[in-house]
């Protein structure tokens, strides 16, 4: 494993050891918070990387599902499009499909963010709210999130938080609404102020198209307006980066 400015990165052959690399930190993690404070509080990212991370955690025939106690976990999430949760697109579905239906996280611990909610900003405003309840937070305190799973786009981007977003010099809110203009809709998201509460924060990041702006990320100028991704500087310590060799090839040493 190396160190950057923007993290430690563990870099695995492909996809397949990435989830499995990405499963290990996940279980470990989830013993670690539970054996701690009773309990395991996550938020998932969305996209199609962390689907392998998901449903490898789910199977039975593989050495991390008995390792997380389920029974303990709270599942949150990084962002949602604006969609209902049974929508092809849903950050919800998916991990519904990949792994929530697969293993016993009570109903009660699922904490979905309303995609379908007329307006973005009150779904935001509703969610704020859900983790202040849920995590009985001060009013500048963050969410203490144990681990915050996400990805990053090939422009930077993480969770919602895109390019040339006000989100990504939010200093209060933990949930926003923002226009995205690349998008052409709005997205709900998790600010970096929520994000940064977390005690560990795990990129997942997968092929060559992304090689470029990983390297602009862990070893470029500290430039978070144009790659949002830098502005994941967790209170736990620095991000864990977990790539397949394709996108880890324009590394230095
Ligand atoms: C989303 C995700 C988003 C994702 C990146 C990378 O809602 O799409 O939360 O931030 O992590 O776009 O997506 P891939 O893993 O599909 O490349």
């Amino acid at each position: 494993m190396s160190r950057n400015p923007g993290g430690r990165i563990l870099v695995v052959e492909d996809p397949a050891g990435l989830a499995r690399a990405a499963a290990e930190e996940f279980a470990r993690g989830a013993a670690e918070a539970v054996a701690a404070s009773g309990s395991f509080s996550v938020a998932l990212a969305g996209g199609s990387t962390p689907r392998g991370l998901y449903a490898l955690l789910a199977r039975d025939d593989a050495p991390y599902r008995a390792k997380v106690p389920w029974e303990r976990a709270r599942v949150f999430f990084g962002d949602e499009r604006p969609v209902p949760p049974d929508h092809p697109d849903s950050n919800y579905r998916m991990a519904r499909e990949t792994l929530l239906t697969r293993v016993p996280v009570p109903e009660t611990g699922v904490y979905r963010m309303r995609g379908e909610a007329p307006d973005a900003g009150t779904a935001a405003g509703e969610y704020e709210s859900l983790l202040r309840s849920a995590f009985r937070l001060a009013r500048d305190q963050p969410p203490p999130f144990d681990l915050v799973v996400l990805g990053m786009g090939r422009d930077g981007h993480t969770a919602s938080i895109f390019p040339g977003s006000d989100v990504v010099h939010e200093t209060s809110r933990l949930v926003a609404a923002p226009w995205v203009q690349t998008l052409g809709t709005r997205r709900i998201t998790l600010t970096p102020v929520a994000l940064n509460g977390a005690r560990l924060a795990i990129f997942l990041v997968s092929g060559a198209e992304k090689a470029g702006t990983l390297r602009a990320v862990l070893q470029g100028e500290h430039r978070p307006d144009l790659l949002p991704a830098q502005a994941i500087r967790p209170a736990g310590g620095e991000p864990l980066w977990i790539v397949d060799r394709p996108a880890a090839a324009l590394l230095g040493a």
